[in-house]
């Protein structure tokens, strides 16, 4: 397998199928669409989309049925980011190599943009159910749809509690909290989708959400290493930012090598955690590490 060039067909797969939900037509808020569309198409990596589809493959093989679900979680996903760069939160003008979404458009219509790509998640979810609705799927979706709104609700705690604590001295444990709800829970909740989608055993949906818990706190630490050691060009974000806030990251908590040494173990243990699938996991495998090693 040749983990970079399957993850480029996943990215454009991804981006192929997003592209079908941007609404292009002629209408009052034809700005507010192309709001959602700028931040929903600026070439983010669909980390969390390709997680639904790839955790699915461990078990199945036609992965149709993920789409719904993978598109949703970009369109979240991209709510998070435009609402992370406020003004009112971490006040960043960058993101993906451009202006971020209010310096583009101005924060009254970033706000908005970000509120409708978080409905339009519901919305396309919505619209799955209805049409699965005398399937037999109908039970796992209806427990992917409730485990997209805690992941959300977590999500957005993680960001209170994130721009709550700056400039504070927290513990170890606060600090993990405000990582695992950030970020951890959206990662996990695109790995249980995919497994509960493929219908897996329960053992199996608990070994895939230990790789999930710790690839999601993988992955923030290493964008608290990014946000000290990156390079802004390759990132498309600004570096330093963290420290000019004076957010609580595993950087400011551990030192650099210090987070670097974490980054490593528990990518060491998320990689363990697959251990029992053999060959079929080996994408996930490679994906931690391209979690670990990644320069964007
Ligand atoms: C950035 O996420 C925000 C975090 C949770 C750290 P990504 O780095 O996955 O964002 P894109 O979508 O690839 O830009
Ligand atoms: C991102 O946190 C988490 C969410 C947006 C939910 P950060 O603020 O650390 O991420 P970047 O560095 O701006 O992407
Ligand atoms: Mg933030
Ligand atoms: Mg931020």
């Amino acid at each position: 397998m040749n983990f970079k060039e399957e993850l480029k067909k996943y990215q454009e797969q991804i981006n192929k199928e997003l592209n079908t939900y941007v609404r292009k037509h002629k209408c009052e808020e034809e700005i507010l669409n192309s709001a959602m569309e700028y931040s929903l198409m600026a070439g983010g990596k669909r980390l969390r989309a390709i997680l639904i589809i790839a955790t699915y493959k461990l078990f199945k093989e036609d992965a149709k049925k993920c789409m719904p679900y993978s598109v949703a979680i970009e369109m979240l996903h991209s709510f998070s980011l435009i609402h992370d760069d406020l003004p009112a939160i971490d006040n960043d003008d960058f993101r993906h190599g451009k202006p971020t979404n209010h310096k583009q458009f101005n924060e009254a219509t970033a706000i908005l943009a970000g509120d409708a790509l978080f409905n339009n998640a519901y919305l396309v979810i919505s619209q799955d159910l209805l049409k699965s609705e005398k399937t037999e799927d109908l039970p796992a979706k209806l427990k992917i749809f409730n485990e997209l709104a805690q992941a959300t609700d977590r999500m957005i705690a993680g960001e209170y509690v994130d721009t709550e604590f700056e400039g504070l001295s927290i513990t170890e444990e606060q600090l993990q909290y405000i990582h695992d709800n950030k970020t951890a829970a959206l990662l996990r909740f695109c790995v249980r989708a995919g497994a509960i989608l493929a219908d897996c055993e329960p053992q199996e949906l608990e070994k895939v959400t230990q790789y999930a818990n710790k690839i999601g706190l993988a992955f923030q630490i290493k964008d608290d290493i990014l946000s000290e050691e990156g390079n802004e060009e390759i990132l498309g974000k600004p570096v330093g930012n963290d420290k000019e806030l004076e957010k609580c990251t595993y950087v400011s908590q551990y030192g650099l090598q210090g987070a670097k040494n974490i980054l490593d173990k528990i990518t060491k243990e998320a990689i363990k955690e697959l251990e029992d699938f053999g060959e079929k996991a080996e994408f996930l495998k490679q994906l931690a590490l391209y979690i670990q090693n990644r320069d964007k």
